[in-house]
């Protein structure tokens, strides 16, 4: 097939991007978005801080245009993010203990219940481990609130959007290392203790080089009985660009339950991280290289 989406598709599975609400209105945007991809996540616009910017306020205007574009396509929409240390409301960022536990709680079920029989998969928690050698949480006022608050939150999505699949989402996990392993010990006791989680998305932020163990990590989640999602895929610029992108591609699709591949951007001056020209178009919408070697690699599998 000529396109990433209808290439992916081929095998069952979805090529999806990260999108902003505030640029459905640049053409060329939209048209690279409505021709190439069949699953859109919302950048920012899901976030906390995004949908309840006031305890118990909530604001879906920009979430709910994410949505509609991905209906209008005929698109999965992956729900990014529940939880997440970071991009809280101010309010939220100020409580503790009891009082955030219950207002973190109500937040994943009125969003979760908003968005109801509509999302493909959702990020309920984001980014809950620590860097490093340790293998253990990151800490931060949620985590404070007690060790629980990530199993809290997948019986509270799970309850508000039974058909959703419910993911654990974290960078720095693309390989096999102490991080990684953090969240597999993580899985595997969700998974024992019937804990509500179906995948987990490795946001694969990646710089001039690939794991080499990145196809066995994702392969040793998904042995533990979880889908697995490439969520956040961006390479850094540099002479390994687009073989990086095929290595990624490549072990997605020899994963059977990597389900699909997200792209953190559309044209490289849509990246957060910017001067590094890490996405498939260049800032003109041009197909860059990396582009076409993951469409090869997808059409190869
Ligand atoms: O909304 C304000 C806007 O009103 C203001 O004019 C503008 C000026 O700076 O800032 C806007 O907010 C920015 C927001 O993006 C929307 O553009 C924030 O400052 C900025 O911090 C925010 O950055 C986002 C970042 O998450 C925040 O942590 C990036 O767009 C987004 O790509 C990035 O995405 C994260 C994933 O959610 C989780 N994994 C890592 C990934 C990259 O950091």
């Amino acid at each position: 097939a000529t396109t990433l989406g209808a290439s992916a598709a081929q095998t069952g599975r979805y090529f999806g991007a990260a999108i902003a609400a505030g640029k459905l209105g640049d053409g060329a945007y939209t048209g690279i978005l409505n021709r190439e991809f069949n699953s859109v996540t919302p950048e920012n616009e899901m976030k906390w801080d995004a949908t309840e910017p006031s305890r118990g306020s909530f604001n879906y205007t920009n979430g709910d245009r994410i949505l509609n574009q991905g209906v209008s396509m005929g698109a999965k929409v992956r729900g990014h993010a529940l939880l997440w240390h970071a991009q809280q409301p101010s309010w939220a960022q100020s409580l503790s203990g009891s009082t955030l536990r219950s207002a973190a709680i109500n937040h994943v079920t009125q969003v979760a219940t908003h968005y109801q029989g509509k999302i493909y998969a959702w990020d309920v928690v984001n980014e809950a481990f620590a860097d490093g050698s340790g293998g253990g949480r990151r800490d931060s006022n949620l985590q404070r609130t007690g060790n629980d608050w990530i199993e809290a939150a997948f019986r509270a999505a799970r309850a508000a959007d039974p058909n959703a699949k419910l993911c654990y989402n974290d960078y720095n996990t693309d390989g096999v290392n102490a991080k990684s392993t953090g969240v597999l010990t993580m899985v595997k006791d969700f998974k024992a203790r019937g804990v509500p989680i179906d995948c987990v998305g490795f946001q694969s932020h990646l710089g001039t080089t690939v794991p080499g163990d990145y196809q066995a990590n994702l392969q040793r989640f998904a042995d533990a009985g979880v889908d697995v999602q490439i969520t956040e895929l961006d390479v850094a610029q540099g002479g390994n660009q687009a073989n990086i992108y095929a290595t990624v591609t490549k072990a997605c699709l020899a994963v059977s339950r990597c389900t699909g591949i997200t792209v953190w951007g559309i044209r490289d001056s849509d990246s957060w991280r910017t001067g590094e020209n890490p996405l498939l178009f260049d800032s003109a919408g041009n197909k860059k290289a990396a582009y076409t070697s993951v469409l090869n690699a997808l059409n190869a599998g």
